[in-house]
């Protein structure tokens, strides 16, 4: 059967009923709206850094995302409700620097904006939609979902308070060593099917994945686990020995972790965060281990959580961010396609900053390798 990448995204049926998509929008725009109340003065003023977005840019921009696709279609021809939008908040267009350099309105006219917006798809949600609308405004919601959640790991990056309270608690890892859970050889179903509901133009489509037989950890990598690495001779005698995490300080003979403005007592048996991938490997390395790849990780995720301790952290994986067989991108056309270069690598799961909406074990996230600024952290598996 034959289907057009164009119309893709009119089959990602069932859509939810509508006061559950009203429920989501109020939460998700609640949400931003909370996160830039509780800001203090000057916290507005971001350093200029590639990991980071001037907050009321990203205010901006977010709306403007949510008008362009559920109210103008798209298309950029068609009039919005303030002036000069797609030239200041098309994160396609805008060079990332010049998002601290542009002239944007002030918050009280982007609130207006944004109120509008949302009243007006709020006021489509009492009527009756098509597919195309609900695809949309699902897109818009889960857009501004991860926008929020990137707040939330540019305040920690900061050292600004808490943004917001965390969707679910990291738990600590339950033994002191870790188990290896055994999967034989099999196959996996990896990606999205048609007709499953919303999926990311990434997830297309399903398709079979011959796994070998693996051991993948049943918890994460702890704080402990970290540390004795970065304090092993191995490590320390290297001409370039990895640091500790940038979050972690030794202060009289102790360590502390910071979360967001608040320096606590380290704790051992927490998963490890706030670890590239670049030093998730060398972690690996040094153990004789390696990373899962992101279909072990997803058959893993695919088992009851009673089998393994999810980590509440985005995990690491081995693979580099790439199309899946039939891969046609979707009419946002920049969600995935111009970072398919090799350059990413796949993330799974979810952190405690992620709805559970966002919550699929077909989604996938991608970072550059290098990065850890996110609420990220990593398992491993034997060699
Ligand atoms: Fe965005």
């Amino acid at each position: 059967m034959l289907h057009s990448p164009v119309s893709d995204h009119l089959q990602y049926e069932p859509y939810p009923n509508l006061e559950l998509l009203d429920d989501w929008l109020v939460s998700t725009n609640n949400l931003t709206l909370s996160i830039l109340k509780k800001m203090r003065p000057g916290d507005e003023c971001v350093p200029i850094e590639n990991t980071l977005n001037p907050p009321f840019w990203e205010f901006g921009h977010l709306t403007w995302f949510h008008e362009l696709w559920v109210q103008r279609d798209g298309q950029m021809s068609k009039p919005s409700l303030l002036s000069n939008v797609d030239h200041l908040f098309n994160s396609s267009e805008i060079a990332h620097l010049d998002r601290w350099t542009i002239a944007i309105p002030p918050l009280d006219a982007l609130l207006e904006y944004n109120v509008r917006v949302m009243d007006k798809t709020r006021q489509l949600l009492t009527k009756s939609i098509d597919m195309k609308k609900a695809y949309f405004i699902q897109l818009s919601i889960f857009h501004q979902d991860m926008h929020n959640e990137a707040y939330a790991h540019m305040w920690q990056t900061l050292g600004y308070p808490a943004p917001f309270e965390v969707f679910s608690k990291i738990n600590p890892i339950r033994k002191e060593t870790h188990s290896y859970i055994h999967f034989p050889e099999t196959t996996l179903i990896a990606g999205s099917e048609r007709n499953s509901g919303f999926l990311f133009d990434n997830e297309k489509w399903s398709h079979t994945i011959q796994l070998s037989a693996f051991s993948i950890a049943d918890q994460a990598v702890s704080n402990s686990d970290y540390l004795e690495f970065i304090e092993s001779p191995t490590n320390q005698a290297n001409f370039n020995p990895v640091a500790p995490p940038v979050h972690w300080k030794k202060d009289g003979g102790r360590w502390y972790q910071r979360y967001f403005d608040q320096w606590l007592n380290f704790s051992e048996n927490e998963p490890v965060r706030h670890i590239s991938f670049s030093d998730a490997k060398s972690f690996c390395d040094w153990h004789q281990l390696r990373l899962p790849n992101e279909h072990e990780l997803t058959l893993l995720m695919n088992q009851s959580p009673a089998q393994y301790q999810p980590s509440h952290l985005w995990e690491w994986a081995a693979s580099p961010f790439l199309p899946f067989p039939g891969f046609s991108p979707d009419p946002y056309f920049d969600y995935s396609k111009p970072w398919f270069d090799g350059n990413y690598q796949v993330l799974k799961g979810w952190s405690m900053f992620t709805p559970e909406r966002l919550r699929r074990n077909a989604f996938r996230n991608f970072y550059q390798p290098n990065r850890s600024d996110h609420f990220c952290g990593f398992r491993t598996c034997l060699l």
